[in-house]
């Protein structure tokens, strides 16, 4: 078991932001878990904010590599299935993972995660931060973002303490990163427990890069992060790009 530290605060811009300063400053690995009861600058993927009013559980988890973590592009997989499996543990709700960073609940964006390196001591740590909207009420969600975004109240669903959703979070991924060839080439029994929740898979999809777009039906996520497409060109795997949903294949 990990000597981890929870700190829990009222109001930060970021947990991220604050974490990866901490870890910057630091002469030694920090092991800190931050989070805040809401974040005036909370961020996304690819640059984008993410809306962090009161109401949600925003928290950042720090954990020091060693350099032999082969497929550390399955990180933030990894704690989608980390935070996926804290949701059925604590609220007893069966999240999907939306490849590569997000929990959708009904059709609509229940959680979202952000995985940002740090270069610390001669290796790097991952500072891992995961926003999830909880106690947040429908009318709350704005009306902009009301078609891609749920909440577990808008759903019906008490939410849990955060500090019991955290905890879980954090013993299930510190289990994945330390105890487990997860990220050193035994990702496979991994992936395939994302590929069983995995909300793209069977869906015809673009997948947009800033110079060109791939069509393809998805057909898994891979122990190395990657996407796999079904395309007219034959299988190809993707490692970044916006994915959007075309339509649902009906069987
Ligand atoms: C995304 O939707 O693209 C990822 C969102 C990640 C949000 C979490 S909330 C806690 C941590 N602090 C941040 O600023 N971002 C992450």
């Amino acid at each position: 078991m990990l000597r981890r530290n929870f700190i829990f605060i009222e109001e930060t811009d970021s947990t991220n932001t604050r974490l990866k300063e901490k870890v910057r400053r630091s002469a030694g690995p920090v092991f800190d878990v931050l989070s805040a009861a809401r974040q005036t600058g909370g961020r996304g993927r690819q640059g984008k904010s993410f809306y962090s009013p009161a109401g949600g559980v925003y928290f950042s988890a720090a954990y020091p590599l060693t350099g032999d973590e082969t497929n550390l592009p399955f990180f933030t997989l990894l704690s989608g299935l980390a935070a996926a499996e804290a949701l059925q543990e604590t609220c007893n709700i069966r999240a999907l993972i939306k490849w590569p960073n997000d929990l959708y609940f009904h059709g609509k964006k229940l959680a979202g995660i952000l995985t940002e390196l740090v270069p610390s001591g001669g290796g790097n740590t991952a500072v891992v931060g995961v926003g999830l909207n909880a106690s947040l009420q429908k009318r709350e969600i704005p009306a902009e973002l009301a078609h891609i975004m749920t909440s577990l109240a808008a759903e019906g669903i008490p939410s849990p303490a955060p500090e019991s959703f955290i905890k879980a979070f954090v013993a299930r991924l510190d289990r994945y990163v330390y105890e487990t060839p997860a990220l050193r080439g035994g990702g496979a029994p991994y992936a395939a427990k994302i590929n069983e929740r995995a909300y793209l898979n069977g869906k015809r999809v673009t997948v947009n890069f800033s110079d060109h777009t791939l069509r393809g039906t998805v057909t898994g996520v891979l122990p190395n992060g990657s996407l796999s497409l079904q395309t007219e060109r034959g299988q190809e795997n993707v490692t970044g790009g916006v994915v959007g949903i075309i339509e649902e294949i009906k069987n």
